[in-house]
């Protein structure tokens, strides 16, 4: 489709080109909407905006496609591993084995954090929720890296910079955990890869060594994977929106992880062990619950249902309740909360409350049990998550940085609040 769209008001004529993505997309370019004709669009909370044009990842939601740099989700998820798949999405094509080998040392040489670090850590109350740590302390680790902040290096060093910060996320995770928990930090080993690597720094003990379980080590590599960009969601399009007013990649990701931890975002994981623990606790088999999500008390909703894009099936859903099957399998364990997902679901799938509003399962749904089985904590699961969509932002990062046509993201609103009116003295206030 090619062409212009014509917009009229008040008898003024406006042109709007089409603009056509490589999978045939369409979108509207309205740039010179204000200009010519003094109207804004509004489109809270952004379901028609595009907000920038990227070649990063393509997702059709009435299909149920989602792709890296052209390749499907699923191919990769049975193919590939998050590392090779973080290098996908960052540079663009799939490494070579000397680049791979490269991004890899990289990695390996900015596990560590600067011991300075140690302190801040000691700082935060064992209450404190590992993503307001995780936050905070990626945040705290540009502070170690001054020249993030110049803007040569903020070209040169991004190769580093992006290593350092997909490796030190990792640390800084099984950092908090073990500081939440009172336990004595694991420091990373060089001989591990990416996931093994978190696993040890997570589960070892000073005296002992956590054996690596290669099916454990696969399943979380997995979710990593999949969780590893999503196109323009809420802390994605953050970070785009913090790397658009210049500030340095560390930055940008750290705003990134505030953006994710909500509810109905990233904090969904955790909310749905939550609700499957309650709905467990209180004897329900799902069925009592999900009419008062129906009914709406208390605003319920079913965690890990829906999707803005999403409306018909999400393709890492499919994918990850399969791994659950099999990492239970091979843990030989059961858990009564797989059983009152699976209702849920198959009651969900079939009861036209859902079905009218096209909801289905997300990726959330079934990622928790799977981390759960693994031993990884609650309060960890939307940790997991950050940790997973980290290549991803960092794709975005420089997309935004390499953009040679780049302005400061600055939304415009409709002022519904007084029009102007005189001060009045407080002793003169009604
Ligand atoms: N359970 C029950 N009702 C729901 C749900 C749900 N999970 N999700 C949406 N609805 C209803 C909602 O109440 C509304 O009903 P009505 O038309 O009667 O008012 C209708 O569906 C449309 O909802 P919406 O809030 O306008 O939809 P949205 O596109 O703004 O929200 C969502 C998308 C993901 C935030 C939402 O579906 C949700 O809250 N889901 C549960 C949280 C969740 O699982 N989030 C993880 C998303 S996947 C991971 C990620 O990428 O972040």
């Amino acid at each position: 489709m090619n062409g212009t769209a014509e917009l009229i008001i008040d008898n003024k004529h406006l042109k709007l080109p089409m603009i056509v993505g490589s999978e045939g997309e369409v979108g509207l370019d309205v740039a010179a909407l204000r200009n010519e004709t003094g109207c804004i669009t509004l489109d809270p909370a952004y379901g028609n905006t595009g907000a920038c044009k990227s070649a990063i990842t393509f997702i059709d939601g009435e299909k149920g496609i989602l792709q890296y740099r052209g390749y499907d989700i699923a191919e990769l998820a049975a193919k590939s591993n998050f590392i090779e798949t973080s290098y996908l999405l960052i540079y663009g094509e799939l490494p070579t084995s000397a680049q791979l080998a490269e991004f890899s040392c990289e990695l390996t040489d900015n596990q560590m954090l600067h011991e300075g670090m140690r302190f801040l850590f000691e700082g935060f109350p064992t209450s404190a929720h590992p993503m307001g740590i995780l936050s905070a302390m990626i945040n705290a680790a540009s502070s170690y890296f001054p020249n993030l902040l110049n803007g040569t290096e903020r070209q040169t060093g991004f190769p580093r910079h992006a290593a350092r910060l997909i490796s030190q996320v990792r640390t800084i995770a099984a950092f908090s955990y073990r500081k939440a928990h009172g336990l004595p930090t694991i420091y990373p080993k060089s001989n591990l890869k990416y996931t093994a690597n978190f696993l040890h720094m997570m589960f070892s003990s000073p005296n002992e060594d956590w054996v690596i379980q290669p099916e454990i080590v696969r399943a979380l590599d997995l979710i990593f994977l999949l969780h590893a960009d999503h196109e323009q969601n809420c802390s994605t399009a953050t970070v785009r929106m913090v790397a658009s007013s210049r500030a340095n990649l560390f930055a940008s990701a750290s705003a990134g992880v505030c953006a994710l931890w909500g509810p109905l975002h990233g904090g969904a994981n955790q909310a749905v062990l939550e609700m499957l623990e309650e709905i467990h606790a209180e004897g329900d088999d799902g069925t009592r619950f999900l009419n008062e999500v129906k009914n709406k008390v208390g605003n319920r909703r079913l965690m890990g249902f829906g999707h803005r894009v999403y409306k018909n099936f999400d393709p890492r859903a499919v994918i990850i309740k399969e791994q659950c099957d099999k990492v239970l399998a091979n843990l030989h364990k059961s858990d009564p909360l797989l059983d009152i997902a699976k209702k849920l679901e198959e009651i969900a799938l079939n009861d036209d409350y859902f079905i009218a509003r096209k909801l289905y399962p997300n990726v959330d749904f079934y990622s928790g049990i799977i981390m759960r089985a693994i031993g990884i904590p609650l309060d960890m699961f939307t940790v997991m998550f950050a940790i997973g969509r980290m290549p991803g932002w960092v794709a975005n990062f420089k997309e935004v940085m390499e953009d040679p046509d780049g302005r400061i993201a600055r939304p415009r609103q409709i002022y519904t609040g007084h029009t102007l009116r005189n001060y009045v003295a407080v002793e003169q206030r009604a």
